[in-house]
């Protein structure tokens, strides 16, 4: 199997993606980690799978600690940030500590806010081990947690000395997991080259039997697009929000359901079709073009109807959102398939017939 390296360039550093499969972790991140303590962050469905290994690897070079978090996105809390903190401090780390985030998306946000913020900021590095993390989250430097009022709320941009993406730690993951990561690789498609479109609806299936070289494939395209918008705007003054494609959405559906009821990708998925009938009403895709996005996402299994949420609640809820500005909810929709733009110009009535729509066929 081929392995790939790719190179984020961002303002503090330029860091390397390598896409590999059933490498030795701890090889390929030991020359990323500049000073001598190491602590990795995991949680305790991850931990038995694949911490050993790592953790042993490390230690002939490095004073190795671990934090083992509880699993889930309900604990994407200031709490497990504290215990974070608390290893560190417990076990005597300096700055020059580097926190390896062993995980999904969950723990690399968790990871790397602890990092941006502990001693004022130190290093981290990223195993993504769901193909969400992979695509998504555990590159461009977005760390944080919840708030009970709002997804990923409170955070700060800090970015990883590299990311390390092993295919070989995809078998274990539960199918409704990939599913959730392929919503965000079909987000890629839709907002960024319809070519990648058509190329997952003849290979998603083959992906859904888990053909890693497949996926190993979609990874490094995804990687690609992210690292060419984080490059030209890491701080989403402008096209990095293109990245939220059906995030407002699906934010709703995240924060109305309990955090970790429906899973992120699963309400991107639902949200993506709520905001391609959106960009539908506007004149922007046709009913056939709508129709194939649902078909791609079924294809992944994912979800095309959100639960049942009220009209004026949902919209309670959309104006928590980050892209919100004055006032005015900002949303990104299809100007064609493989093209997104930012934008508030659409008639209220128009959100809110969609959302009532939704309302009605999840009922
Ligand atoms: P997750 O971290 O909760 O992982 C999903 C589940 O899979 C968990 O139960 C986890 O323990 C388990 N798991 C992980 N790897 C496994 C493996 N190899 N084998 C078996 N089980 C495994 O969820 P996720 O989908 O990876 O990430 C979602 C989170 O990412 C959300 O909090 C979302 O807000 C965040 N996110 C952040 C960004 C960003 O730019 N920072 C982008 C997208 C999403
Ligand atoms: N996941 C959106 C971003 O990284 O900007």
């Amino acid at each position: 199997m081929l392995s790939h390296c790719l190179t984020v360039q961002t303002h503090s550093h330029d860091y390397p993606i390598i896409i590999s499969h059933a490498t030795n972790m701890a090889e390929q991140v030991a020359p990323y980690i500049a000073g001598k303590q190491v602590l990795i962050v995991t949680n305790d469905t991850v931990a038995p799978l694949y911490l050993q290994a790592l953790q042993e690897g490390l230690a002939a070079q490095f004073a190795v600690f671990v934090c083992v978090l509880p699993d889930g996105e309900v604990y994407k809390t200031q709490d497990s940030i504290n215990q974070i903190y608390d290893a560190l401090m417990d076990n005597h780390c300096g700055r020059d500590v580097t926190l390896i985030a062993l995980g999904g998306g969950v723990i690399g946000d968790m990871t790397g806010f602890a990092a941006a913020s502990f001693m004022r900021g130190v290093n981290f590095i990223q195993i993504p081990t769901t193909v969400l993390a992979q695509v998504d989250s555990s590159v461009g430097g977005k760390t944080g947690i919840n708030h009970p009022k709002g997804k990923n709320m409170i955070g700060a941009f800090w970015q990883p000395q590299m990311v390390l993406a092993d295919m070989a730690t995809l078998p274990t993951l539960p199918r409704r997991e990939l599913s959730a990561g392929m919503a965000e690789v079909i987000k890629y498609a839709l907002i960024m080259d319809v070519t990648f479109l058509e190329w997952l609806e003849s290979n998603m299936a083959a992906m859904m039997q888990l053909d890693l070289d497949l996926i190993a494939e979609a990874v490094k395209r995804c990687c690609e697009f992210k690292a060419q918008v984080v490059a030209e705007d890491e701080r989403e003054a402008g096209r990095r929000a293109l990245l939220n494609f059906g995030h407002t959405f699906g934010h709703v559906i995240e924060t109305h359901e309990g955090y970790g009821s429906w899973l992120h990708g699963e309400a991107v998925a639902a949200g993506m079709v709520q905001a391609a009938k959106l960009s539908q009403r506007l004149g922007w895709l046709t009913a056939a073009e709508v129709s194939r996005i649902e078909q791609l996402l079924l294809l992944a299994e994912l979800p095309i109807v959100p639960p049942a949420i009220d009209t004026e609640i949902a919209l309670g809820l959309m104006s928590h959102d980050k892209k919100v500005k004055l006032g005015q909810i900002r949303l990104i929709l299809l100007k064609s398939l493989g093209d997104a733009v930012i934008t508030d110009e659409f008639a209220p009535e128009l959100l809110s017939a969609v959302l009532a729509d939704s309302m009605l066929a999840a009922q």
